[in-house]
């Protein structure tokens, strides 16, 4: 008989996936300018974009493109027999103040990967790095409310206030000879959710512009001594997330960013982990990219230890996963990833059929 498992469950990114939440691309605005954007988006030539735009409706033909991708990803989910929920629509478009800023808008509910942090039977709401993002959880709330009623530990990490002292005044990315560095300060804790990744016991998290040491700091001192939290070196001019960069696919499967990545965390190697350098992305530089990179060709979505979810159009990192010994599945995507992320910010795992355990 099939073991029942926690509502909320999931120790990795692997073990077989029963339930996980879509976002929606219904009411999606193009992010209003704030102290992270210049931090986060690769491309200098969309500053003047945002600074002229953000706030405002993304175009309908792009919406649509985007839409049509999202309702193909649901298909193939459900198709493979998983439960597929969705985040509520609150007024994204309504401008909002806290005693120390005020936001023309909020941004959507694309990305549920960056706002929810699920470890275990957990559900955290991250406290971002991101002034427009403030109230993104409302999209969540009903989603959050009826698994802690089915017995999931809901909480939020310490709401930020995000006044200027969270941000290096005057920033300037660093260049790609310059060693990294980010806009945020230690004022307080910050994280989005997708900084961190889970393997078990052990959780890698990179330092970005929505994350800094102290949020680091703080999910160890959350989760206790059952969890390791690791932090990862990357190399990144516009540090946004780790799950375009450095991702535990499988047991001892470890994909990396060969631009990102330059040393492998040691406890990887002494385990015998396999090291998957990701091929370079297919997508043409003429696709638009309005927030991300074309490294979202690694932003896979594992359905189990070997069917994984792949941007259609990838074909160099579909063959190297074939070669691995995968079985990718392919889905349109890159019109969802031109104002939003990939196929692995795009959702949260909330159940995998799992026990938590150590894989080193
Ligand atoms: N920040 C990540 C990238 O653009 C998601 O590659």
């Amino acid at each position: 008989m099939k073991k029942n498992y926690p509502i909320v469950n999931t120790h990795n990114e692997w073990d077989p996936l029963e339930e996980i939440i879509v976002g929606t691309v219904e009411g999606a605005t193009i992010p209003p300018w704030e102290p992270v954007t210049p931090a986060v988006v690769h491309h200098e030539y969309l500053l003047d974009f945002y600074r002229q735009n953000g706030g405002k409706p993304w175009a309908q033909e792009m919406l649509d493109a985007a839409q049509k991708d999202i309702d193909e990803f649901v298909h193939i989910l459900e198709a493979e027999g998983i439960t597929v929920r969705r985040p509520s629509i609150y007024d994204i478009s309504k401008p909002f103040s806290t005693p120390d800023f005020e936001s023309q808008s909020s941004v959507g509910a694309l990305m549920p990967r960056d706002v929810l942090l699920v470890i275990g039977d957990q559900i955290i709401e991250a406290p971002m790095g991101w002034r427009s993002r403030y109230h993104e959880n409302y999209a969540y709330k009903d989603l959050c409310k009826e698994y802690s009623q089915q017995g999931a530990r809901w909480m939020s990490a310490p709401r930020p206030q995000l006044s200027d002292a969270s941000f290096e005044a005057n920033f300037i990315p660093p260049t790609e000879d310059e060693p990294m560095r980010t806009i945020l300060t230690e004022y307080e804790p910050l994280f989005d959710a997708a900084d961190a990744i889970k393997c078990g016991k052990d959780i890698f998290v990179a330092q970005s512009s929505c994350c800094n040491r102290s949020g680091i700091d703080w999910i160890q001192q959350h989760l206790g001594d059952e969890y390791r939290v690791h932090e990862v070196e990357v190399f990144d001019t516009h540090p946004m997330h780790i799950d375009a960069t450095f991702y535990p696919l499988a047991p001892g499967k470890l994909l990396i960013n060969p631009e990102r990545i330059k040393k492998v965390p040691e406890i990887f190697k002494n385990s015998g982990w396999d090291i998957l350098v990701c091929p370079e992305p297919n997508m043409p530089d003429s696709h638009p990219m309005y927030t991300c990179s074309k490294w979202l060709n690694m932003n896979v979505l594992m359905l189990d230890e070997e069917r994984v979810i792949v941007s259609k159009g990838e074909d160099n990192l579909i063959k190297a996963f074939k070669d691995w010994g995968f079985k990718p599945i392919e889905c349109n995507f890159y019109n969802f990833e031109s104002i939003a992320g990939g196929l692995h910010c795009a959702t949260v795992d909330i159940r995998r059929r799992g026990e938590l355990q150590s894989y080193f």
